[in-house]
């Protein structure tokens, strides 16, 4: 029976909303996090700790035996792979393999790991988890090595989730995106209207109906709902084994669209400032979720655009309003 989940990362926006939604399940949370927890006030244990740091790890781990791992802890920003490619595969590959090698000796437990869907080769169709392997960028490279690190550790049984571009937030719990700098769209066109800022279109000439770039957005709490599935397969298995599945909404939406979207909810129209293509960017994700809907039995049902912008922009506005407190 899994009870205690360790979650790396959990200070992320992802790992965040993931720890409070289990814990409101009943499971009991664990966070290590690079970062201090300045304003966090979770109900699980936290500890400072980074991945990199292998001794500390190891430690931890002997001394914290958790019954499952959700490993979310990485750098995910696209454009700052292409800059810095060996900060990427140092974050998001070496400090996996620490964490294997650490679980391996301490804690041979299953373990869930949040990919991208920034793995594939672009294509104008669906993917499906068997498609063609081919990162665009050291982001997706990063994801794909430690993806192939994970299901040849054959004694650790995992589910792998793919995920596509992910939004929304749970603003009655005041959770949601806080990167700093903020650099994804919908937090971004969000924030732009409010400051009364333009808002940057990276390319107007990519292969969709409008020319801008087409992402899959698929609601956190979705997410958090695939993650709680994964953990139930996990916990169903007879002998150990690797799993992966695409975690998408199924719905493709252009740049220019989630933008007019944004303007619709706040009533008021971003001056748009069109810029060259950002380095790095796949034309087209979308995802094909067939497989997670029959295996995981998971449908997502908070994914409609509207949804997501509504919930990104209470959660925009109450870390304003907070800010003048
Ligand atoms: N974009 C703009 N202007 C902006 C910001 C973004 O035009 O100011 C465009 C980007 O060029 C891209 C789209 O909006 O075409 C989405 O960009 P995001 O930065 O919001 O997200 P990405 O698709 O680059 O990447 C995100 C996550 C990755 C994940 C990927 C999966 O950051 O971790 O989704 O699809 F892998």
């Amino acid at each position: 029976m899994i009870k205690k989940i360790l979650i790396t990362g959990g200070l992320g926006y992802i790992g965040r909303i993931c720890q409070f939604i289990l814990s409101t399940h009943g499971y009991e949370t664990f966070v290590i996090d690079e970062r201090s927890p300045e304003q966090y006030q979770g109900h699980s244990s936290f500890m400072q700790l980074n991945l990199l740091n292998k001794s500390n790890l190891e430690q931890y781990l002997q001394h914290n035996k958790p019954d499952l791992i959700l490993h979310f802890a990485a750098k995910i920003e696209v454009a700052e792979s292409v800059e810095k490619p060996l900060y990427y595969y140092q974050n998001n590959v070496t400090a996996t393999i620490n964490l294997l090698d650490a679980m391996q000796k301490w804690a041979p437990v299953p373990l869930v790991f949040l990919s991208s869907a920034a793995v594939y080769a672009p294509q104008t169709i669906p993917l499906q988890e068997n498609s063609i392997l081919d990162p665009q960028n050291p982001y997706g490279e990063s994801k794909r090595m430690a993806e192939a690190i994970i299901s040849h550790c054959v004694n650790i049984p995992s589910v792998i989730l793919r995920l596509f571009n992910v939004g929304g937030a749970l603003p009655e719990e005041n959770l949601g995106e806080t990167h700093e700098p903020e650099t994804h769209l919908i937090p971004l066109v969000i924030q732009k209207i409010f400051q009364n800022k333009p808002v940057n279109i990276f390319g107007n000439q990519y292969p969709s109906k409008d020319g801008t770039c087409l992402r899959d957005y698929i609601h956190v709490l979705d997410v958090a709902e695939a993650v709680r599935c994964s953990i139930r397969k996990l916990e169903n298995l007879s002998t150990p084994q690797s799993f992966t599945y695409n975690i998408g909404s199924g719905n493709p939406t252009s740049v220019l669209e989630v933008i007019e979207e944004v303007a619709r909810q706040l009533q008021e129209q971003p001056m748009i400032k069109w810029q060259n293509n950002r380095p790095g960017d796949s034309a087209i994700l979308m995802a094909n979720i067939q497989k997670a809907g029959q295996e995981l039995l998971w449908v997502p049902t908070h994914s409609q655009l509207s949804d997501i912008v509504t919930s990104s922009i209470q959660f925009q506005r109450t870390k304003i309003l907070r800010a003048y407190l």
